[in-house]
């Protein structure tokens, strides 16, 4: 199969990687030329990893690596048969390029997206062709996690649905059926607990570290909370939030002022080096 990925950060290289791995054809699009060359050397230090593991020989990695080529943007008629928009958590960017997508890939093409929160009804809504236009969640690092939500906005078809499924178990992950609600299942459960841990960062209920401590100690999660929002992005995170906050107009998802203050100073966690923990 053809596949497009859009946004070439940390999920589209990772969606990237096991959609090559599975054996489609990958065109990777991105804005900024330093993000294609980090995804790309983030595509080949997996690979090798893997490689060094026993798990993979030095050939079908390269085979795999082949098979992904990446372009800065914009697209223009490209013929695909999937597209999967991974850009930032911005609704009026993934709108425009939802928009973009439909007059440039033919008609039968799927439009996914790998949006954490934003409405897959309103983004199918900026699109000629609602009922081809599904929610494609994958989880980060992708190349580990087994789960991919697949959501359902209000004129997803059945067969819409049922081709995102089957694409996903061949990608070897796990495929859950979830409606189109702010956050769907995934961060309207999971963010709400990272806000609260910030929440009790800020008000000095512990350290940052005692923090994540007590959630990896006590409940057995493998990152604490404050390590697993580095990790996401706080700008991300704070996005989710909005979304959550926007969506159900109830105070209890409002965003800590403590995430907001730090995505305004630019500490966005792992990437840029600091957030609630630095990352020489
Ligand atoms: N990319 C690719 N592979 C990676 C990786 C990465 N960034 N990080 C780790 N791995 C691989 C390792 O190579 C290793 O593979 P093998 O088991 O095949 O050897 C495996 O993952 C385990 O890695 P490590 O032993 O180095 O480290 P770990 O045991 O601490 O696990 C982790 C790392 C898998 C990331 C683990 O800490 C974890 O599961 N963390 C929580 C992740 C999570 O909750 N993700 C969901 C975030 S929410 C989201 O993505 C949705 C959203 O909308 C915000």
């Amino acid at each position: 199969m053809r596949v497009l990925v859009l946004g070439c950060g940390q999920m589209g290289s990772g969606i990237a990687q096991v959609c090559a791995a599975a054996g489609h054809s990958v065109l990777v699009s991105d804005v900024d030329q330093q993000t294609i060359d980090r995804g790309r050397e983030t595509i080949h230090r997996n690979l090798m990893r893997t490689v060094e593991k026993g798990r993979l020989t030095t050939a079908v990695a390269s085979e795999i690596e082949a098979r992904v080529q990446m372009r800065l943007a914009p697209i223009t008629e490209l013929d695909v048969d999937l597209a999967i928009e991974a850009v930032a958590e911005d609704a009026a960017l993934k709108r425009r390029l939802f928009s973009e997508l439909d007059a440039a890939l033919p008609p039968a093409a799927i439009l996914a997206s790998n949006t954490s929160s934003i409405s897959i009804t309103v983004l199918g809504a900026a699109t000629e062709r609602p009922a081809n236009v599904i929610g494609m969640h994958f989880m980060n690092p992708v190349p580990v996690m087994q789960l991919v939500e697949v959501i359902r906005g209000i004129a997803t078809s059945d067969e819409t649905f049922a081709f995102a499924r089957r694409f996903v178990e061949d990608l070897g992950k796990t495929a859950v059926e979830v409606n189109d609600f702010p956050g769907f299942v995934s961060n309207r459960i999971l963010m709400p607990m990272l806000n609260e841990a910030m929440f009790a960062c800020m008000e000095g209920v512990a350290t940052p570290q005692a923090i994540d401590a007590v959630m990896k100690l006590g409940m057995n999660h493998p990152m604490g909370p404050l390590e697993l929002a580095d990790f996401i992005g706080l700008d991300t995170c704070l996005a989710i939030m909005q979304v959550l906050h926007d969506g159900f107009g109830d105070p209890k998802y409002r965003p800590c002022p403590l995430l907001a203050k730090m995505v305004a100073a630019g500490y966005l966690g792992r990437k840029t080096g600091r957030g609630f923990f630095q990352y020489p």
